[in-house]
């Protein structure tokens, strides 16, 4: 993949400038001395083989011995791994993992329950510290039923744990139970966790290529670990730029609807990181041509606080040719002989005109295919030109203080002691 800078507005000699700042970023990353410091295990994350080989054979029991995996957990522990299933699945095949315990909404969880009715299941509860409420009520429900279903001791080969390697009450459920357990690593949050058994376990059961995807990841830790020329320092650079210049709103912009997850994830992980001290670009997205139908007007007029980045995924799958006839009554001669690709691709074009004139920067993000190794090297990227942004912006890109906030109050109204 690579970055097109030429829509935004920014010069080279503005990116020069950051210079100073950059090697102090990148520094504090690679000899951990920046804030937040004992959350990078993710920027150079590898897999022994065992662990790796665990994963792969969980999943392959957990395809054999059901129709579904429900996937138990909420925020950075369920949104990676619903984006890449999304983004490399077929849209209309009914998937084998599903997602549950990332809202409160009693109609979600009796839709759940009916859906499963007829239908063989396995668990897996994720959650890094153990105590998140969502995951915790979801799960006693699935538990219950579970047990009643099968009965407790065949329940036991259905339900993976996904949590802290020793500490919190999932851990020690786990332990009491029996269940198979999977480690978030220490240093690693969860809105950077895709690549952690957090996102492998429901990834591999989705019949996803592991391999293929780390590969991604790991060409990625190498080809963005450089000072100089480096595309993800850029947009990490790019976007302090275009913050300084009083833009508050990035909007992340896809002409693919696979990707409406991997927007979902990118908003956690760039809001999580940057949105503290009373700083940081409010993240936000839209799918195209989708949205061009009804965000598209504010996009083009509405307040100049906005710029865009685009990702430009260049090749589908398939193709599809129009045959359009001459003359005929759906006036669509045009576009005789041309692909929907190709097609998409105009639309995206003149909407990059278009907005870029309406004062709307674009930045752009050129992925040759929706593979597992771009999409692993694409979700690599934001992780570390988040990290490098965050800390350009003088936070702490690895911590969330502000979301206990609203659990105090939540948790005093129901009379938590
Ligand atoms: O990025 C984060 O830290 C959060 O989004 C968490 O992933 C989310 O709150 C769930 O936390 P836990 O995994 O502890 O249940």
């Amino acid at each position: 993949m690579k970055i097109d800078l030429s829509n935004s507005g920014i010069t080279e000699s503005e990116i020069k400038k950051y210079k100073k700042d950059l090697e102090k970023a990148h520094n504090y990353i690679y000899e951990k001395t920046g804030v937040g410091n004992d959350f990078l295990g993710w920027v150079d994350l590898k897999y022994d083989v065992t662990e790796l080989e665990r994963i792969k054979v969980a999943a392959s029991k957990i395809r054999k011995q059901s129709d579904l995996l429900i996937v138990i957990g909420i925020g950075g522990s369920y949104l990676g791994a619903k984006a890449v299933i999304d983004a490399l699945s077929h849209t209309f095949n009914p998937k084998n993992v599903i997602f549950a315990g990332n809202n409160m909404s009693s109609d979600y969880l009796n839709d759940l329950l009916d859906y499963i009715k007829d239908k063989d299941i396995s668990l897996n509860v994720i959650s890094k510290s153990g105590t998140t409420i969502e995951p915790a009520i979801t799960f006693k429900v699935l538990r219950e039923y579970i047990e009643k279903k099968y009965g407790a001791e065949k329940a036991k080969d259905r339900i993976f744990v996904t949590t802290d390697k020793e500490k919190g009450v999932l851990k020690e459920l786990a332990n009491q139970k029996g269940y198979e357990t999977f480690v978030v690593p220490d240093d690693v949050g969860g809105r950077y966790s895709v690549f952690t058994p957090v996102g492998l376990l429901p990834i591999a059961t989705a019949g996803i290529n592991l391999d293929v995807l780390l590969n991604g990841v790991y060409d990625a830790q190498k080809k963005y670990s450089k000072l100089e020329n480096n595309d993800c320092y850029n947009y990490a650079i790019a976007r302090n730029i275009l913050y300084k210049k009083k833009k508050k709103i990035e909007l992340l912009v896809n002409y693919e609807p696979k990707l409406h997850y991997v927007s979902e994830w990118w908003k956690q992980l760039f809001g999580e990181s940057e949105g503290k001290d009373g700083k940081g670009l409010f993240p936000a997205s839209v799918d195209n041509s989708t949205d061009l139908h009804s965000m598209g007007q504010y996009i083009q007029e509405g307040e100049r606080t906005l710029f865009e980045t685009v990702i430009n995924i260049k090749k589908p799958y398939r193709d599809y040719t129009l045959n359009c006839e001459q003359n005929s009554m759906d006036k669509l001669d045009y576009l005789n002989g041309k692909t929907l690709n190709e097609i998409n691709h105009k639309a995206m074009e003149g909407t990059i005109i278009a907005h870029t004139r309406g004062n709307v920067p674009n930045i752009i993000l050129e992925v040759e295919k929706l593979d597992e190794a771009n999409l692993g090297e694409l979700l690599y990227f934001f992780e570390k030109a988040c990290g490098i942004s965050g800390y350009l912006l003088g936070v702490n890109p690895f911590n969330q203080p502000g979301v206990e906030a609203y659990k105090k109050e939540m948790f005093r109204l129901l009379g938590k002691v």
